[in-house]
């Protein structure tokens, strides 16, 4: 029986048999070991990947500290591999080629499909070979968007085969921002599909590609090729009720898909017809280990996005590594990534670390409630998953539906169930432990970013004992500290910014084109350190607790955005002279956006006008970034400086008098305006 004392949760009995790493001493001396010894611990690691050629150079050097010249982070120096054989033809050379790589289950439950790594190594050899023939070549940027198929899988590893670098942009994402992207990284290549259905609403994104297209075109960005996978023939289409709403009570915008996607023979090319005449058999390219894999673009406080640069041979061995120890993945599992390939999460737990691993893992391409809320549970049955990874914005929305549709189905398959995205609230974690895992699980409720590739704090199945709350303890290589406003360190219990001390091999080596960006924004605040935008507590037993981000950044349904960003959109708006943007907590999405609009001479603040503003978002950056509320401001809380107060806007947000101190602003009657002026629904 597990043990359920003082808030602290055993591992559960399931995994502490046979997990890689079965106690708190193991990890201990494992951590220390790892801190100690870099070369040694991550060089044992690295022997079970290929390497066409050994490490030259130093196997660690860099440098953290502003004051003492660039920033810079190198690992294994010297040494070429190619993170595409590692992941396939390392496998299908041990005899596992029959081995299923990915169950592939489709939006609607009659439509699935079974990838072995046999055949996922013939697909992305011939994809490799297509993109060969336009000549991409290693370093060439290659842009991909596309819904949760395996063809971006295969998409995303025939880049890296040929040493190119991936640059995926999530499906959810509006033209523009897909453009923004495109231009930014200077894409010679775009991969995409004709459309995907998403519970029961149509994603045209042939339609948004065109579009981006267009944009890209009109700045000069010449484009070769845009490769796309005819996906709407091959898929049920959902069934509208007969009120005409679709099965799950949402009213889908279109409800059928016309097959004549638009063409533009010149860059067009379908990709079944290039795939078919390709061969099956591609060389990969030797890489050096410090050569980019791929870029991904995350929010920046400035507004404009950053394109996160990896660098292949460190996030290699940092992926394998992280999945293996926080998922306990053993041979035999099937594991189930419930995020997006668009995310960092998709790609390294989806893609690359499973793939190293030589896992089995449910590709699902649709959304939790449809075509109804047990879908998760029923996938979970249908495979036997055994490991299981979600965000607490997931979990928070099925928990409204009761446990109901939880027990309909058989989950004793279930041993780990890992959460990621935002901190998550102790009454999700003990739903998810005792409703989805039956008391009988571990929960590894994992912190990391974009920026550091994989894991950086998390439990270890089988080792930690958690509480429901905290992401618990630094993983191998992690060496965190936390700082006050001063940059002096705190040690044992308190509450600071969560940086980290040393690189771990996963960490971000680059902006995209933008060292600069990459110094100011992660190392200029705490010389020496990594600097996460986070907030973290440390309590009395050294457990970790991520508060959330204290940049002017936020967290909506577990994807960051910057309010600069949401700003920006708002503005280009003519009637909106000035826009404040805040986070307000969500019951279910974490946090959502409250925005304040002072508008131009002559215009007047009605209801056209506010959902004229949320299309403006959608428009610019994508339907997830769509305000929750905007209100009237007839001027911002503004200092003599001129500095909005934020945290006047966000108490104004949740309908909280107790401002603070006001005596500051230039005009402090306006906290009492905006007060007043708050929308009834809010
Ligand atoms: C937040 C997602 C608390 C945090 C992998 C971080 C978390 C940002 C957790 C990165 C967690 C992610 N507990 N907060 N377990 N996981 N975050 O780049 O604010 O999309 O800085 O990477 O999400 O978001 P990103």
């Amino acid at each position: 029986m597990p043990m359920e004392t003082a808030n602290m949760f055993n591992p559960a009995s399931k995994v502490s048999k046979i997990s890689h790493c079965s106690s708190m001493e193991q990890y201990k001396q494992m951590h220390a070991k790892s801190l100690k010894d870099p070369e040694a611990f991550w060089g044992e690691i690295s022997k079970e990947f290929h390497f066409e050629e050994k490490v030259k150079g130093k196997f660690l050097d860099y440098n953290f500290d502003t004051t003492k010249g660039k920033i810079f982070v190198r690992w294994l120096e010297g040494a070429k591999t190619n993170i595409c054989y590692n992941c396939l033809d390392r496998h299908v050379l041990a005899g596992k080629g029959d081995q299923v790589a990915f169950y592939w289950e489709g939006n609607d439950p009659a439509d699935a499909e079974v990838v072995t790594y046999g055949e996922l190594l013939k697909d992305v050899c011939r994809v490799a070979n297509v993109l060969k023939a336009k000549g991409v070549a290693k370093g060439d940027r290659v842009a991909i968007y596309m819904p949760m198929v395996k063809q971006l899988v295969v998409a995303m590893l025939a880049v890296a085969r040929i040493g190119a670098v991936h640059s995926i942009v999530f499906g959810g994402y509006s033209a523009d921002s897909l453009a923004d992207r495109m231009m930014d990284a200077q894409a010679s290549v775009l991969i995409t599909a004709d459309a995907v259905w998403r519970g029961p609403k149509l994603i045209a994104l042939k339609e948004i590609a065109d579009d981006a297209l267009k944009l890209c075109s009109a700045k000069d960005l010449k484009v070769k090729m845009n490769l796309v996978v005819q996906h709407m023939n091959k898929v049920t289409a959902p069934q509208p009720a007969s009120n005409g709403t679709a099965a799950n009570g949402n009213v889908a915008k279109k409800t059928h898909f016309d097959d004549k996607v638009n063409w533009d023979p010149l860059v067009d090319v379908w990709w079944h017809e290039a795939v078919s005449a390709a061969s099956s058999e591609c060389d990969p390219v030797w890489m050096d280990t410090e050569d980019p894999l791929f870029m991904l673009y995350t929010s920046g406080s400035t507004g404009k996005p950053k394109g996160v640069q990896h660098t292949i041979g460190g996030y290699m061995l940092y992926t394998a590594t992280t999945f293996k120890y926080s998922f306990d993945y053993h041979q035999g599992d099937v594991y189930f990534c419930t995020a997006d390939i668009g995310w960092i999460t998709g790609h390294s737990y989806v893609t690359y670390g499973p793939l190293l691993n030589g896992a089995t893992s449910v590709l699902f391409e649709g959304v939790p409630t449809y075509p109804h809320t047990g879908r998760f549970w029923e996938i979970i049955e249908k495979y036997k998953v055994s490991k299981f990874y979600t965000a607490p914005t997931a979990i928070r929305a099925l928990m409204k539906f009761g446990d109901e549709p939880v027990k309909k189905y058989d989950l004793s398959s279930l041993a780990v169930l890992g959460s990621v995205g935002e901190p998550i609230n102790p009454e999700a974690w003990l739903w998810y432990y005792r409703v989805v895992g039956d008391s009988n699980v571990s929960i590894v409720d994992t912190f990391w970013q974009t920026e550091t590739g994989g894991h950086v704090i998390t439990p270890l199945p089988g080792a930690t004992p958690c509480k429901p709350g905290s992401a618990c303890f630094p993983f191998f290589g992690v060496d965190v500290a936390l700082l006050d406003e001063e940059g002096r360190e705190i040690k044992g219990e308190g509450e600071g910014y969560l940086v980290f001390r040393r690189p771990w091999p996963g960490i971000m080596r680059t902006v995209y084109g933008n060292h600069e960006r990459f110094e100011t924004t992660y190392f200029k605040k705490f010389s020496g350190f990594y600097c996460t935008g986070d907030g973290a507590r440390r309590d009395s037993d050294g457990y970790i607790w991520v508060t959330g981000r204290i940049d002017d950044m936020l967290n909506v349904s577990g994807h960051l955005l910057s309010t600069a960003q949401v700003e920006s959109s708002l503005v280009e708006h003519p009637s909106v002279a000035e826009a404040a943007a805040v986070a307000r907590p969500h019951s279910i999405k974490g946090e959502c956006l409250y925005c304040f609009v002072t508008l131009t001479e002559g215009n007047t603040f009605e209801d056209k006008l506010v959902a004229e503003l949320k299309n403006k978002v959608r428009s610019k950056i994508g339907a997830f970034a769509s305000p929750d509320f905007i209100q009237l401001a007839p001027g911002l809380p503004k200092t003599r400086s001129g500095k909005i107060m934020r945290r006047v806007l966000r108490k104004i947000a949740v309908g909280d008098k107790d401002f603070g101190d006001i005596s500051t602003l230039a005009d402090p009657s306006i906290v009492e305006k905006l007060f007043e002026l708050r929308p009834k629904e809010s």
